[in-house]
């Protein structure tokens, strides 16, 4: 299965903004930590959720999915905190089932996390959390097992700002006994996304949004009905969409305080940005103008927007500096952009992108989720006919991609095989 698509349309229109991904991970795992049901709303249907609710299902979870976008979860029958399978050791967010089934059950055994290769990815954090609970912690067979004889509430200073880490432990620490603080967490909206879920259960976690959570553990949590905020990546995806296109583009379903990083960016780059209640406007221009940019933790440029602006400089006028200072691993996709004619140079975690007119059609193959959704954007800006094998890491994250694209004008189909890659190519030529 690949994108082919014909580039050299601006992409003009409405698009709708699916729930967030990384939100609903986190939720997915908070809802499993009652014996009630819970309804969840505005759920992504994409297969990074798909996997989770298969993982959910094997160890006795009740997953009733009423329609696309809207999942109904009772955990009141889970038989085993033992969760492992060939899924979800390829993604990330499996291991917030650590932190739920030690909130609910004081012991839990998960495969160690995989996801995306961006970077080494540990997972210290996560466990040093669960330790300043009581929680005793070790790596075993290919598994994480945490246990605790009795959870109890702790202080925990995070070296670094991780969501990953920040969730987990607000995860276990909301069925602790006690009083837990998270120091130096993660800001992210869908940290405070998960805050809300779980206080919306019955949950006392305060602070969320900000560096300092304090929580309050209770002794239970109910059911609930929780509709998922909507993805701050996918949208920012769709605004650079319209800024390499100098296209004009509305994403709808946004929150734009979220966007704030991202929308500063364009607007240096020369876009014009017309913000809306739950709406953001992106008019493009004849040529975008290079700007320096560092990735970090929300509220700064976030790293998931990164391989997007990579892109964007490529095309923009001058010289642009990306120094990204979260993953080590984030510029695989600067090979696949040279052979569209790309000039970038790569020394350790900087890039240095010189722009250029024009960029031509390629064979590109996707390295991770944002890398590859960069490269159809590249694509799409592109002259001539770009193909992108391993879309399977685009799907992990992004609902419908081709025909919310081609719903802005862009021509653009999944193939599945050389027939249908020539059918293509003839009905564009
Ligand atoms: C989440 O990953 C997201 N994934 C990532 O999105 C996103 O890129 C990242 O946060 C940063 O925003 C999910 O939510 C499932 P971190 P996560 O823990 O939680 C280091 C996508 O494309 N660190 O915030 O794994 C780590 O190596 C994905 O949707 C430790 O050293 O990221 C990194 O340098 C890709 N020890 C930094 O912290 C730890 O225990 C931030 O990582 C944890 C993290």
């Amino acid at each position: 299965m690949q994108y082919i698509m014909k580039g050299g349309n601006p992409l003009v229109g409405e698009v709708h903004i699916s729930g967030a991904k990384n939100a609903a991970l986190g939720i997915l795992a908070a809802a499993v930590m009652t014996d009630e049901s819970v309804t969840i709303d505005n759920l992504p249907d994409v297969n990074d959720i798909n996997v989770m609710l298969d993982a959910l299902t094997e160890i006795g979870v009740v997953v009733d999915r009423i329609d696309a976008h809207t999942v109904k979860i009772n955990g009141g029958n889970i038989h085993t905190v033992h969760v492992d399978n060939e899924y979800i050791r390829r993604m990330r967010a499996g291991y917030y089932l650590i932190g739920a089934l030690l909130g609910k059950y004081s012991h839990a055994e998960v495969a160690l996390p995989g996801g995306c290769d961006i970077g080494s990815r540990p997972i210290d954090q996560h466990l040093k959390g669960f330790r300043a609970l009581s929680a005793t912690t070790r790596v075993e067979y290919g598994m994480v097992i945490a246990d605790a004889r009795h959870l109890r509430g702790g202080h925990v200073f995070m070296d670094m700002v991780s969501v990953g880490a920040t969730i987990n432990v607000m995860l276990a620490a909301v069925l602790a006994d006690g009083n837990t603080i998270i120091e130096n967490a993660a800001k992210e909206p869908h940290v405070v996304d998960v805050a809300n879920m779980l206080n919306s259960m019955g949950a006392r976690v305060r602070g969320a949004g900000t560096d300092v959570i304090r929580i309050r553990g209770v002794s239970h949590l109910h059911g609930t009905e929780y509709s998922i905020i909507p993805d701050q990546i996918e949208a920012g995806t769709f605004m650079f969409a319209a800024a390499v296109t100098r296209g004009d583009v509305t994403v709808k379903n946004v929150i734009p305080k979220h966007m704030e990083a991202i929308s500063s960016k364009l607007i240096e780059m020369g876009c014009e940005i017309v913000e809306m209640d739950d709406t953001i406007r992106v008019v493009g221009r004849p040529r975008l103008e290079s700007c320096n940019v560092k990735t970090l933790p929300y509220p700064g440029f976030p790293t998931d927007m990164q391989p997007q602006m990579g892109v964007a400089l490529v095309l923009a006028h001058g010289t642009g500096v990306i120094t990204e200072s979260i993953f080590e691993n984030r510029f695989k996709y600067v090979g696949e952009l040279a052979k569209m004619g790309a000039q970038i140079k790569v020394e350790g975690n900087v890039a240095v992108v010189y722009g250029t007119d024009r960029l031509t059609g390629a064979d590109l193959v996707a390295p991770d989720l944002r890398a590859g959704a960069a490269l159809v954007l590249a694509g799409l800006a592109a002259e001539g006919i770009t193909t992108i094998d391993d879309i399977h890491y685009i799907l992990r994250g992004y609902e419908a991609f081709d025909e919310k694209l081609r719903g802005l004008g862009a021509v653009i189909e999944t193939v599945e095989n050389a027939r249908e890659a020539r059918k293509f190519r003839l009905q564009v030529v």
